[in-house]
């Protein structure tokens, strides 16, 4: 069978361009966001985790800019049919020949006995669905040994002191996995109680961004990158 056959067989969350012209018919196409993560272009030596990979498209974009090592890990949408189906990620591995490795295991479960630590840790697009944020942060920072880039869902983005927004229903984008909502101060002080004091944020950069942001979509949601590290002392 035709790997485009092949691929019309699964269900697709990324957008992915495979080799020989064929692109999955994903719900979500990454590679506007990939330029707002500030990756490295040049990842030589570098050991990966990409925490909710879900088809993976991080994760073979870090092993095309010469990881050294990456690993898919991901449950839900990989464990529950009703969310995703791990053979399209199998499926992009194979049609790229790619030796990304991966590993089921929810967020809060990581650790460094579980899957060692990584010098990159990406958690993009994942914060926003766990029920305990702290939890979770406090194991991704467990294997975070450098930055860890952490992606997100925001809002209440015109308060300056650290608040989340709580979706107990179905009340973001009708998805009742969609949990919180925190502002830019939260997921910072976050970073900082799971121990990566070394904060910086890397989207949206200016307030004046963030305020027209709102006003255009009479909306405090939007969406940030943090780029987060343990500061050695001096
Ligand atoms: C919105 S998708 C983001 C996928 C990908 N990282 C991206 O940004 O395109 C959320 C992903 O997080 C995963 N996820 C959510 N909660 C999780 C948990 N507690 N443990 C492991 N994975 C989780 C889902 O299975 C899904 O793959």
């Amino acid at each position: 069978m035709s790997l485009r056959a092949r691929v019309e067989e699964l269900p697709w969350y990324h957008v992915m361009e495979l080799p020989g012209g064929v692109t999955t018919p994903g719900v979500d196409d990454p590679r506007d966001r990939l330029g707002l993560l500030e990756l490295p272009d040049d990842m030589s030596g570098l050991t990966v985790l990409d925490v909710g990979a879900w088809d993976g498209f991080f994760s073979f974009e870090c092993e095309r800019r010469g990881a050294a090592r990456v690993v898919a890990a991901d449950w839900f949408a990989w464990k529950q049919a009703a969310r995703g189906d791990k053979r399209s990620f199998e499926l992009a591995r194979e049609a790229f020949g790619s030796q990304v490795e991966d590993v089921e295991v929810r967020v809060e479960e990581l650790s460094p006995e579980r899957v060692g630590t990584f010098d990159l840790v990406l958690f993009v697009g994942v914060l926003y669905h766990v029920r305990d944020p702290i939890r979770a942060l406090d194991a991704v920072a467990s294997v975070t040994g450098g930055t860890l880039v952490l992606e997100t869902h925001v809002d209440l983005t015109l308060r300056r002191r650290p608040a989340a927004a709580f979706y107990p229903g179905t009340e973001l984008a009708g998805d009742h996995t969609n949990w919180w909502g925190p502002n830019a101060a939260a997921v910072e002080g976050m970073l900082r109680a799971a121990g990566l004091n070394d904060v910086r944020k890397v989207f949206p950069r200016s307030r004046a961004y963030e305020l027209a942001r709102a006003a255009r979509r009479r909306s405090q949601q939007g969406r940030a990158v943090f780029h987060a590290r343990r500061r050695s002392e001096a």
